[in-house]
């Protein structure tokens, strides 16, 4: 396993020693990387009929996530304006906060954490950040690693680092599956959060919803026993969908009947008051991985 070398720079917290090298941190800007784009065009996209392929196989002959994942992203770039104060956070720290995506570190929660965090926490698709940052504060013996793909939700939450003095956060800007796959080892979180994935309305995109029984089963697996997924969201189907999916997979067990009230931790954020504006229900789900 390699380690984090090179993938930070410019540490000023305490951090074990291979985080403290300089190397990519100011590689990340500007953005978006090399690995993204074509695969991330607009809907529809080229790859969209391999997708199809890939989902129509998956149904038949049981979901190869490695297979639909190449074809198929939860997510599409948008084209969000960076404000001048998240382009100065990113600049200023993003090379303390903001880790490379590199397959070849296998273990990042060991890289990342070491002796100085008790637990990790991987937040998925954090958005503009709001909820990471409350909840960080909240819990400073927590170390959170957050996945976004979206440049603007990056530079606000850094701003939000930056404003609360958070320590405890972590940003790897990049597909949260292929963190997942390739970057977080087997039972090493001690839980994840995915707050309001963006829902597909839209049928013939449901395909690319996260909260699918493949994706859930890779998620399932990087959560030690006693850990926990909390998934939230303010459209039905989706909160169906979720509940189905999470009470089949084996290693994980309901902690409510049906959905969870939301816990204290979690705030409110700007899409949930936007989908309670809209008459929308919210549902959180929180499961807990079996020993
Ligand atoms: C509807 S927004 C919700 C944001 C935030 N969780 C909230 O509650 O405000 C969903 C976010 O997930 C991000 N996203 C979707 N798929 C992702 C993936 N595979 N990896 C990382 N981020 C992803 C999107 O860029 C988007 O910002």
């Amino acid at each position: 396993m390699s380690t984090l070398a090179g993938l930070i720079e410019g540490m000023t917290f305490p951090l074990p020693s291979p985080l403290l090298q300089a190397g990519e941190g100011a590689r990340n800007f500007p953005l978006p990387q090399s690995d993204e784009g074509a695969e991330n065009s607009p809907l529809p996209l080229a790859g969209e009929e391999q997708g199809e392929r890939a989902s129509g196989a998956s149904q038949s002959a049981g979901l190869n996530l490695e297979t639909h994942h190449r074809a198929i992203r939860s997510f599409v770039t948008r084209a969000g304006r960076t404000t001048a104060a998240q382009a100065r956070a990113l600049a200023e720290l993003g090379p303390c906060h903001v880790l490379s995506y590199d397959p070849a570190t296998t273990d990042l929660v060991v890289a990342c954490a070491g002796q100085a965090y008790q637990q990790t926490v991987l937040e998925i698709g954090f958005g503009m950040g709001q909820a990471t940052a409350h909840i960080a504060a909240l819990r400073p013996g927590t170390l959170f690693i957050g996945c976004e793909v979206h440049e603007p939700g990056v530079g606000a939450l850094l701003k939000l680092i930056g404003e609360q003095g958070l320590d405890n956060v972590r940003i790897v800007r990049h597909d949260a599956v292929e963190v997942l796959q390739h970057m977080i080892a087997p039972a090493t979180l001690h839980g994840a959060h995915v707050f309001f994935p963006d829902p597909w309305h839209k049928k013939r995109h449901h395909k690319r919803r996260l909260i699918q029984p493949p994706f859930v089963h890779l998620l399932a697996g990087r959560i030690a026993p006693g850990g926990y997924i909390h998934c939230a969201t303010d459209w039905q189907p989706y909160a169906e969908q979720m509940l189905s999916v999470l009470a089949a997979e084996p290693l994980l067990t309901n902690t409510a009947e049906g959905y969870a009230s939301r816990p204290a931790y979690r705030p409110e954020t700007k899409f949930e008051r936007r989908g309670l504006r809209l008459g929308h229900g919210v549902w959180d789900l929180v499961f807990t991985r079996v020993p």
